[in-house]
């Protein structure tokens, strides 16, 4: 019996897999196992699976079907300051920043020299309407951007500056209000200085303690890669993310910010090119507006499971109002 008696693969970005008979959880796990090669294969053309229709009903039941898919280890979301709460063991909820907020595509971690070789996504509660967790091609990206503005990033490079603080009231008191920073603490999980000073060294990151305990980290990256296995050229950086400009944030968003966090040691991020120089905001704009022509949003459906290649693949969130609850996780 082939993968294929018993899956049927519609689409191509994403590719849904859905199944020609209902199975269980169980049946679902043995079936992934013994066709594991064949999803890895598909992931590798496709750079997004959508599996819809499958029993899968919970955080550790998710875990465990990326356990079964085995395309990775899990890794934990260090380094990353998107604001997320852990559900269990390698399992985050997917951003809580403010519904109201378009996340623009991006590859998870991007600005690290350690990132996730893949992202998981699971859809416990889905959301009445948008809220979706909306996809990209980053192959398609790569050759979308303009090729002057290519051929700067990718003889330029980026230099990328964070800002984290420690025991902050005001911090604190802001979180509450809407959630957009987070503590070093909260970013490399750990209270233990020396601890992050040894992750820091292993990303290649320089960083300094500065004013009231905040940390500075600085660290250099390039804009485009070669997908590892395919040797596909991809778009893989998160400058349009680092620059908080009205276009990212929306005007009420830009000018709050303006007004509380834009002293140079609580500004959480800046965007800059390797040499030092400025990343022009036209630039920034480009690719917001590239980003947004070739973004495809799939409506969630209870159960989905989504896996990309973090590489092959960019990820963001479409706004949504009421409830919704996506799960993410990561493997390398
Ligand atoms: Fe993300």
């Amino acid at each position: 019996m082939t993968a294929f008696d018993v899956f049927q693969v519609k689409g191509d970005f994403p590719a849904i897999i859905t199944s020609y008979k209902k199975i269980d959880y169980e049946s679902l796990i043995s079936l992934i196992t013994t066709h594991r090669d064949v999803f890895h294969r598909l992931l590798l053309k496709h750079g997004a699976l959508l599996f819809r229709g499958f029993p899968v009903a919970s955080a550790a039941q998710f875990a465990n079907f990326i356990e079964n898919l085995k395309l990775g280890q899990f890794v934990n979301y260090i380094g990353g300051d998107s604001p997320r709460d852990k559900v269990e063991d390698k399992v985050y909820t997917s951003t809580e920043a403010p519904p109201a907020l378009l996340i623009p595509l991006h590859q998870e971690l991007s600005f690290m020299k350690k990132h996730p070789r893949h992202i998981y996504f699971f859809c416990e509660h889905p959301p009445a309407a948008q809220g979706e967790t909306i996809i990209g091609d980053a192959r398609r990206m790569y050759q979308a951007i303009h090729p002057e503005v290519r051929q700067r990033f990718e003889a330029k490079g980026l230099q990328y500056t964070s800002n984290y603080y420690y025991e902050s009231k005001v911090m604190q008191y802001m979180n509450k209000m809407q959630r957009s920073h987070k503590s070093w603490t909260e970013v490399f999980e750990t209270r233990d200085r020396h601890e992050v000073e040894t992750r820091c060294l292993s990303n290649e990151f320089e960083w300094r303690w500065s004013h009231n305990d905040w940390l500075n980290i600085t660290q250099t990256r390039p804009a485009t890669i070669s997908h590892p296995e395919t040797a596909e050229k991809v778009w893989f950086n998160q400058a349009h993310l680092y620059d908080f400009n009205p276009r990212l944030l929306g005007w009420p968003r830009y000018v709050g910010a303006k007004l509380f966090y834009f002293r140079p040691w609580t500004r959480l991020h800046e965007i800059r090119h390797a040499d030092g120089s400025k990343v022009a905001r036209k630039d920034l704009y480009h690719i917001l507006e590239v980003l947004q022509q070739e973004t495809v949003a799939t409506p969630w459906e209870k159960s989905d499971v989504m896996v990309l290649d973090n590489i092959l693949a960019m990820h963001g969130r479409a706004p949504f109002k009421g409830s919704r609850r996506v799960l993410t996780a990561l493997t390398s």
